[in-house]
């Protein structure tokens, strides 16, 4: 029987070391990485594969590898895909998946971050995708008025008023929809930030035989 997220979610060691490096993320200053961010990734990976056809064990298994991408952000944020690998795959073990299930789970949150992962598996292209297309302003914590002044990342998030993701099996297309408020921040300035994680999505898209496409307010762009 497949995990349920609900047992996922549930499970002390889990909802622990989610806490804590929610907690960590917020001392580090950085873009929310909590439960809100997790949830919606380990949705949209689903999705994802859902969208593609693949099977409810290769769909869940990417629902808990998004839930659980971000926990090596518990140890430290430097190197927080290899740490939360290693965390995860102890994790899913304890809670009965299989070596191998917990081996997909491993690799494809070892391969979220756009620094050193690259699309593995059918698992890990969705993880990729859905965790670089949550972009949105309810994942800046600080005030207004110095995320205005300071910071390229937060501005850029705070701009995003939506973005959300389309799955087209027949098409062939995987398509990342965002709007920005371009008094805050111009369509430039998302490309500054996310020119790296566009790139390493359009390689998951293309390991899952599907063509990535951006489009912003309205306009497509890749
Ligand atoms: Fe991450
Ligand atoms: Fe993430």
């Amino acid at each position: 029987m497949l995990l349920s997220m609900e047992t996922l979610k549930a499970d002390e060691e889990v909802e622990a070391i989610m806490r804590m490096s929610e907690r960590s993320i917020e001392a580090l200053g950085y873009t929310e990485h909590s439960r809100r961010h997790s949830t919606i990734v380990s949705r949209w990976s689903g999705d994802i594969l859902r969208g593609l056809g693949k099977s409810e064990e290769i769909v869940r298994l990417g629902e808990i590898a998004g839930y659980l991408h971000d926990i090596g952000n518990c140890i430290n944020r430097q190197d927080h895909a290899m740490s939360g690998a290693n965390l995860a795959y102890n994790i899913v073990r304890r809670l009965g998946l299989s070596c191998s299930q917990a081996a997909e789970i491993m690799a494809a949150i070892g391969n979220h971050d756009e620094q050193f992962g690259l699309p593995v598996s059918d698992i890990s292209s969705a993880l990729i995708i859905a965790d670089k297309a949550d972009v949105h302003k309810s994942r800046v914590k600080k005030n207004i008025e110095n995320v205005l002044r300071a910071n390229i990342h937060d501005r850029v998030n705070l701009a995003a008023e939506r973005s959300y993701l389309e799955t087209d099996k027949e098409k062939g297309t995987i398509t990342l929809f965002i709007e920005i408020d371009t008094s805050l921040c111009s369509v430039m300035d998302y490309f500054e930030i996310y020119f790296s994680r566009m790139r390493l999505s359009r390689k998951a898209a293309e390991f899952l035989g599907c063509k990535f496409s951006l489009v912003i307010n309205g306009n497509s762009l890749v």
